[in-house]
């Protein structure tokens, strides 16, 4: 094993054990109740209690245990490191599901290398951790995907067409076109689910639970971690539009992918 083989399995393994001790308190916190603990960009984006108290357990796991990494999370921002590694991290993905009770929600955690800005980071290894649902899935950087030791595989067949997932943004000026983007899509979909959290979206994409996944406007937060779980189950993911305000983010086995890119390019 190289260097960097065996600084990407210690971060595995480091992703793993936070995510799991993150996602344990984020469902302790729901068991009793959840406290909303303000609005952000609309009324619709919520931040609770939990959220906050679960990404200052994070932070407080990766600068314990790798003092020089860089941190940037939704809740509390960007640190710079030295060691040329960040976490980008979501302490609670589908806070509405969570606010409502719904237990789709998860703790994502990736470990990137390279500038903390999607497209110019390399994700070495993520884990998303699903709480309520029992589920963890993980990835390595060349060394495959997984959900609690089974290894993940996108699916390569759609005859029915494909079951896709997407989700739209907290700004309701932006709903119609987002509604027009899926009516485009429609003709090569079996179905469409709206989970609530891109984060476990991406990871049933990697886990063959989905064909794809299509969603404008996403954080980097939102899917540091999915898409390398996308990538390491066989699967492509691309972000198209950059410059523009709302990049569309594809993710799915090969031959959905580039249906959707040649839909939505
Ligand atoms: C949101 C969820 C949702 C997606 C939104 C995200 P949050 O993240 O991932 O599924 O559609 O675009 O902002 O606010 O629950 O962390
Ligand atoms: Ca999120």
């Amino acid at each position: 094993m190289s260097a960097a083989e065996v600084d990407a399995a210690q971060l595995h393994a480091l992703a793993v054990d936070i995510a799991r001790e993150a996602g344990e308190l984020a469902k302790l916190r729901r068991s009793v109740g959840v406290a909303l603990a303000a609005t952000k960009s609309t009324l619709a984006d919520i931040v609770t209690e939990a959220d906050r108290e679960v990404e200052d357990l994070i932070r407080a796991r990766v600068a314990a245990e790798r003092p020089g990494d860089g941190f940037l999370g939704e809740e509390s921002g960007a640190d710079a490191g030295g060691s040329g590694v960040t976490w980008v991290v979501d302490p609670i993905d589908g806070t509405v599901n969570y606010a409502y009770g719904i237990p789709s929600y998860s703790v994502s955690i990736a470990a990137v290398r390279g500038s903390a800005q999607p497209g110019a980071w390399e994700a070495q290894a993520a884990a998303v951790c699903a709480p309520a649902l029992g589920e963890l899935f993980s990835a390595v950087r060349g060394g495959g995907a997984w959900q609690d030791g089974r290894a993940l595989h996108v699916t390569t067949e759609t005859p029915a067409g494909a079951l896709l997932a997407t989700g739209f943004g907290y700004d309701p000026t932006t709903h119609d076109g987002d509604l027009q983007t899926v009516r485009t899509v429609m003709p090569i979909a079996r179905d469409l689910r709206r989970g609530g959290s891109a984060a476990l979206d991406l990871a049933y994409v990697a886990a063959g639970r989905l064909d794809g996944y299509f969603e404008r406007g996403l954080n980097p937060w939102d899917f540091a971690a999915g898409a390398l779980l996308v990538e390491e189950a066989g699967g492509r993911v691309s972000r198209l539009d950059t410059a523009s305000r709302r990049p569309m983010l594809i993710a799915a086995g090969l031959e959905v992918h580039d249906r959707l890119v040649g839909i939505l390019g």
